[in-house]
C-alpha cells in the first residue's frame, strides 16, 4: 500500500525522531521523580530545568515564567480561569473580552466562568477572520479582567495582529488606570510564526507540543511575572505552585526539544510549506469550479488551505479522500449522527451550506510536491461525486 498522504497537521503532527531520542532516557532508565533528592531524582529535576531554560530561550522570557502543563487545552484553561479568579479576588473586574472564532478550549472556559457570574464579550471578526484592535479596545470596560485572542486560527489559518491588539489592550488599560492581562492561544503558531514574546507584548501564551512534532498531552503556559493568577491544579508544589502534579519529565524534555527544533527552522520551513500550500490552493481553485478559499489571502498560516466546495458535503469528501489514502479535516465537527457547522466558518459569514462543504488541508514538514499533485489529481472527481450524490438526495 502506498504511503498515507497526511494533510492534517493542524490536528496533530508526527513526533520528530530527535524528540523521541531526547525523551527516551526519561521513559526508561532515568525514571526518577524530580521532587526526590537522591541522584536519580536530581537528574530528572535537572532535565526539567534544562528544558525550562530551553523554552525560555526560544520564547525570550525568564525560565520562571514557563509553566509546563498537560496540553494546550490545559494551558488555556489555566490561563483564563487562573487570571479571571485572581482578578475577581482582587476586585479588579469580572469581565472577559475574547473573539467569536476562538477554539472551544477558550470559548468553553469562558462559558464555565459565566456560570460563576463573569460576563464575556465576544468581539466579531471580518470576513477573513481578522480581529480589529479598535474593536477590542472598544469592548474593554473598567471591569475588564482579561483579554484572550488567538494568535492564529486552527480552521481558516488567519493570523491576528497580536502585537497591535496587545498595544490596544495596554493603552486602554492605562486610560482606565487598571491592569488587563492579555492571553493568546498560540497553539497553531509555532510552525509558521517566530514566537518572540518581547515583540508580541502578551502576558500569557498557550502552546501544545503535539502541534509542533512534540508529544501529545504536553503544553506550555507562558505566565509573565507579576500577572494576577490563582493556580487551577492544587496538590504538590510543582511548577512553583502554578501547576501541581508530578512532572511528565519525558514529555517536558520532548516539548522543549520540539519547540527548539521547530523555531530554529521556522523561516525556512514556512517558506517551503507556503510554496506547497500555494500549489495546492491555486491547483484547487483553478481546476474545481465553485471552490473558494476561506480565511485571509495573505495573513494566514503557511500550511493552511481551507476551501469550500459549493454543493458538496465535507463528510463525503473526507471519506472518499480517505479511501484514496489522503487524510484531511472538515470545517465542521461531527457529533453522533449530526454534523455541526463550524462556529468559525459561520462567524466569518459563510452560509450554512458552504460551511458544511469545507475542507481543511494542513501541510507539514514531510509533505512533498508529489503528494500535493496526487491530491490535485483525485480531488476533482471526489468533489463531483459528492455534488452528484447531494443532488440525488436533495428534498
Ligand atoms: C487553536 C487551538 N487551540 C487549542 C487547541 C487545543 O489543543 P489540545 O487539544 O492539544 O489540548 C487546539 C487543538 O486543536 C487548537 O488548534
Amino acid at each position: 500500500m502506498s504511503r498515507l498522504i497526511y494533510l492534517d497537521h493542524a490536528a496533530t503532527t508526527p513526533l520528530h525522531p530527535r524528540v523521541l531520542d531526547a525523551m527516551m532516557p526519561y521513559l526508561t532508565s532515568a525514571y526518577g521523580n524530580p521532587s526526590t533528592t537522591y541522584a536519580l531524582g536530581r537528574d530528572a529535576a535537572s532535565a526539567v530545568q534544562r528544558a525550562r531554560r530551553t523554552v525560555a530561550g526560544v520564547l525570550g522570557c525568564r525560565p520562571t515564567e514557563v509553566v509546563f502543563t498537560g496540553g494546550g487545552t490545559e494551558s488555556i484553561n489555566t490561563a483564563i480561569k487562573g487570571v479571571a479568579f485572581a482578578q475577581r479576588k482582587a476586585r479588579a473586574g469580572d469581565h472577559i473580552v475574547t473573539s467569536t472564532i476562538e477554539h472551544h478550549a477558550v470559548l468553553h472556559a469562558c462559558e464555565y466562568l459565566e456560570r460563576f457570574g463573569f460576563d464575556v464579550s465576544h468581539v466579531p471578526v471580518d470576513r477573513y477572520g481578522l480581529v480589529d484592535p479598535a474593536d477590542i479596545a472598544q469592548a474593554i470596560t473598567a471591569r475588564t479582567a482579561l483579554v484572550s485572542i488567538m494568535t492564529a486560527n486552527n480552521e481558516i489559518g488567519t493570523i491576528q495582529p497580536i502585537a497591535a491588539i496587545a498595544a490596544a489592550v495596554a493603552e486602554r488599560a492605562r486610560a482606565l488606570r487598571t491592569r488587563i492581562p492579555f492571553h493568546t492561544d498560540a497553539v497553531q503558531a509555532p510552525n509558521s510564526i517566530s514566537l518572540r514574546l518581547p515583540e508580541q507584548g502578551v502576558d500569557l501564551l498557550s502552546l501544545a507540543a503535539h502541534k509542533f512534532r512534540g508529544p501529545k498531552g504536553m503544553g506550555v503556559l507562558y505566565l509573565r511575572r507579576g500577572v494576577p493568577f490563582l493556580a487551577q491544579q492544587n496538590g504538590g508544589g510543582q511548577e512553583r505552585q502554578r501547576r501541581a502534579g508530578t512532572e511528565n519529565v519525558a514529555g517536558i524534555v520532548g516539548t522543549a526539544e520540539a519547540l527548539r527544533l521547530t523555531q530554529e527552522h521556522v523561516d525556512a520551513d514556512r517558506a517551503r510549506t507556503a510554496a506547497l500550500a500555494a500549489r495546492l490552493r491555486s491547483g484547487i481553485l483553478s481546476s474545481i469550479p465553485g471552490s473558494a478559499l476561506n480565511g485571509h489571502p495573505e495573513q494566514r498560516l503557511a500550511n493552511n488551505v481551507s476551501v469550500s466546495f459549493e454543493g458538496a458535503d465535507a463528510q463525503d469528501l473526507i471519506r472518499d479522500l480517505d479511501a484514496e489514502g489522503i487524510a484531511c479535516s472538515a470545517g465542521s465537527a461531527c457529533g453522533g449522527t449530526s454534523v455541526e457547522p463550524s462556529h468559525v466558518l459561520l462567524a466569518i459569514g459563510l452560509p450554512l451550506d458552504r460551511a458544511v462543504s469545507t475542507l481543511r488541508f494542513s501541510l507539514g514538514h514531510e509533505t512533498t510536491a508529489e503528494e500535493i499533485d496526487r491530491v490535485l489529481e483525485v480531488l476533482p472527481a471526489v468533489v463531483e461525486r459528492s455534488r452528484a450524490a447531494k443532488l440525488v438526495t436533495a428534498p
